[in-house]
């Protein structure tokens, strides 16, 4: 063992110069994150020698700030011993992240108690700011259906502005996991099912996350989470096991991690989930081989919460020490609320059972991350009162939330252009648990959020109509139950309207992590209260709200207009009227499928074929792949959604051959053939039709907005990367098989062009 004791580095010699910090951030910038400048390098070794074990492992150890708690959060309470004693801990070196505090006072007292430690090593403040810190936006899988990586950037921006205010230095965030399966509650976190539009979502919230400069005040630190493949938890269920072939984890599930490093994201968390037998967090090949070798990530790797204690029941530590052991050696950095690496990280290197490499190693890494930041230069950077006061809760970031809001909101049918209303001279009952509710419109984590600031569904709507007495609200009934006399009260509203407004779907607690379902259906007493209403004749909105793709069923099903409204943040009301009265065309497409029913769960639409698929004509045909009870097919798949006006593809020219490792030019007309201005998002798959793996039916690899007048039209061009052509071939290496690809160009969910090209190698192409 060596250089565990005080070898007295001073202050000067560990406070690291602006200079440095600087270089830092633009290797950060630049994707090559957290490889310091040598002489920072040099100070961080410094450092590492200076350090006893015991402190080493406190760098190593993040806890859930009780400090500045902000009441309930998802987590069970484990190692829970007040501020008084965590600030002791702090002070003996113990501690090396905070997470899930708020707030600049209470930053600054556990700051202080840092600096008052041996080395003065300062704390980093992290949290799960999810989609959004004070304000709040709508989920990601919401702002994913806007397939709009500009504005998730933008908002990524305006998230880290506010919560770098409140004193928050680290977000959790971006949920990078692709989910297929919809009784997961935790795809309300991520970007959906789709491979493309999760790797380009995830890149653009790194970039408005970090903003470019790490150590600028106001730049919070990315989390693409969770490494990897918890979004196929078998069946759907919270914490369960992932058994993977290798090529799918390539093809589908680590795209989205490569593109979140690329973009410098400086620290991940590994996914608490058995993985092909082996926990993600014991899981040397995925953490190392993986993780550091083939995407040669250089940040932080952090366990989750209490997940190296998990070991223990997962079946592979036999107690704490050998789970800890487990953990360091497999690549966790950082251990997570558990405790394990303070308490035994020591004993063990002591007893030869972890070499001090592993552990310097991560120290390493911890370091040179708050080095990043500029916490060495700065230790109290964003924890300004006067800023966390003026940068919060501004006029501006409310409406960019509003503009999110609007943005994720899916119009998924209109019959008879029901939609938008007119604000003047319709009687409007809205009908519905959410009419006149402020608790439900978050959904899952939104810790930090202000309560008071929610819009309801009841004031966005009045505060947009001419006459807001031609409203009236009646709930019929609760989120999960009846009541007295509700649904009654309810039909009565309806007969008196001209038009119903049905604010139904899942509670804010229904979805996100923890709440997987087994039947991901609108709870029994709102579709009650849906088929009731139905029956009166009027015509009926049904404002779906929901964490995942929900199975429609009846009168919801069957209604003549149907949004797709998620939990939309506290703007919620405004943003929903937003699109109603057609202030703001609808322009958002589903990023999952919604299925006919839950049984058909996993399902995404980039499949591949059964050897005896259904026809498109005959989807129920015999002796095809189909279930009896319903298609193969989703009822609105991935991609779907309307606007206010209608589109048509024509013209779609693709080359006839293209070499392999050239890009294809693929080319439409687009032409707004509706009576209004509107936009639509053009999409181009390609599938590639033989192959030594069978390959998707379709799989998305470009798409692109573009807002037309009535009547105009205009060529858009979607360029197919080379990239974008290779697959995972029957040898386990990635290349463009020679031969046929289809490109299938659609608008939401009408009827595709189809055209293809044949890929062949260099020197053979000809002219296509
Ligand atoms: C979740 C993580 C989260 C962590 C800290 C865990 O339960 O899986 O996504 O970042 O808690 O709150």
């Amino acid at each position: 063992m060596r250089a565990d004791g005080y070898t007295g580095v001073t202050d000067a010699q560990h406070t690291l110069r602006r200079r440095d910090v600087l270089r830092a951030a633009a290797m950060v910038a630049a994707g090559v994150a957290f490889a310091p400048p040598a002489d920072a390098a040099a100070r961080i070794s410094a450092l590492i020698a200076a350090m006893t074990l015991e402190e080493k492992a406190g760098q190593l150890s993040c806890f859930n700030d009780e400090i500045r708690p902000v009441g309930a959060v998802f987590n069970p309470v484990v190692a829970a011993r007040g501020a008084a004693a965590m600030l002791d801990d702090i002070r003996a070196g113990r501690v090396g992240m905070l997470f899930n505090g708020y707030g600049v006072a209470g930053a600054r007292r556990a700051q202080e108690a840092a600096l008052e430690s041996r080395l003065r090593i300062p704390l980093v403040f992290a949290a799960d700011v999810i989609h959004g810190c004070r304000t709040i936006f709508p989920i990601p899988l919401a702002e994913a259906a806007a397939f709009d990586p500009a504005l998730s950037e933008r908002a990524a921006r305006a998230v880290a502005r506010e919560t770098a205010a409140g004193g928050i230095h680290w977000t959790f965030a971006p949920m990078v996991d692709v989910a297929r399966d919809q009784r997961w509650g935790r795809v309300a976190e991520g970007a959906g099912e789709d491979v493309l539009l999760g790797s380009r979502l995830a890149a653009a919230r790194v970039r408005g996350f970090q903003g470019g400069d790490l150590c600028r005040a106001d730049a919070v630190l990315a989390t693409p989470k969770h490494f990897v493949g918890y979004g196929a938890v078998r069946g759907g269920m919270e914490y369960a096991a992932v058994d993977m072939s290798d090529a799918e984890l390539r093809e589908t599930h680590l795209p989205p991690f490569a593109a979140a490093f690329a973009a410098g994201a400086g620290a991940t968390i590994a996914s608490f989930t058995d993985f092909n037998g082996i926990p993600v967090t014991a899981n040397r090949h995925l953490l190392t081989d993986v993780l550091r070798g083939e995407l040669a990530f250089a940040g932080v790797c952090v366990s989750d919460y209490d997940a190296d204690r998990e070991l223990i029941a997962h079946g592979v530590a036999a107690d704490e020490p050998d789970a800890a052991r487990h953990a360091i050696l497999a690549g966790i950095d950082m251990s997570m609320q558990s405790g394990l690496y303070v308490r035994h990280l020591p004993a063990l290197v002591r007893a030869g059972r972890v070499p001090v490499e592993a552990v310097d190693q991560a120290v390493r890494r911890v370091l040179a991350l708050k080095e990043a930041l500029g916490l060495f230069d700065d230790p109290f950077r964003s924890l300004d009162a006067g800023v966390e006061t003026r940068a919060t809760a501004t006029p501006a970031i409310k409406a960019l939330a509003r503009e999110v809001a609007t943005r994720s909101i899916v119009l998924l049918r209109n019959d008879g252009e029901l939609l938008p209303l007119p604000r003047a001279g319709r009687r409007i009952a809205l009908i519905g648990p959410f009419g006149a509710d402020t608790a439900n419109l978050n959904g899952p984590w939104s810790f930090a959020g202000d309560p008071r600031a929610g819009v309801d569904l009841a004031t966005g709507l009045r505060a947009a109509m001419a006459d807001a007495g031609a409203l009236t609200v009646e709930a019929g009934c609760a989120v999960d139950a009846d009541l007295p006399g509700g649904v009654e009260r309810a039909v009565a509203a309806a007969h008196r309207a001209d038009v119903v407004l049905l604010a139904i779907g899942e509670g804010g607690d229904m979805s996100g992590e923890g709440n997987s379902r087994v039947s991901i259906t609108v709870p029994a007493a709102q579709q009650r209260l849906a088929e009731a209403v139905a029956a009166t004749g009027k015509p009926v909105v049904v404002l779906l709200r929901h964490g995942r793709a929900l199975a429609l069923e009846g009168a919801v099903r069957d209604a003549p207009a149907l949004l797709a409204t998620w939990f939309l943040g506290e703007q919620t009301g405004h943003a929903v009227a937003d699109v109603l009265f057609g202030r703001v065309e609808p322009t958002g497409r589903l990023p999952v499928s919604f299925p006919f029913a839950t049984g058909q769960q996993p399902w995404s639409y980039d499949r591949r074929a059964t050897g005896r698929p259904a026809p498109a004509d005959a989807p129920m045909a015999p002796g095809r792949s189909h279930w009896r009870d319903a298609p193969d097919a989703a009822l609105y798949p991935f991609g779907s959604g309307l606007g206010y006006t209608r589109f048509r593809l024509t013209d779609l020219n693709v080359p006839a051959r293209i070499a392999i490792g050239a890009a294809v030019p693929v080319a439409v007309r687009v032409t707004n053939v509706g009576a209004r201005r509107g936009t639509t998002l053009v999409r181009a798959d390609i599938h590639d039709r033989v192959a030594s793996r069978t390959q998707p039916v379709r799989r998305m690899k470009a798409f692109r907005h573009v807002t037309l007048d009535p009547g105009a039209s205009s060529i858009v061009t979607l360029p197919i990367m080379a990239r974008d052509l290779t697959i995972i071939t029957a040898r386990g290496d990635r290349a463009v098989e020679p031969g046929m690809f289809d490109v299938i160009v659609a608008l939401g969910d009408q009827a595709p062009l189809v055209a293809s090209f044949e890929a062949v190698a260099r020197g053979s192409a000809g002219t296509g």
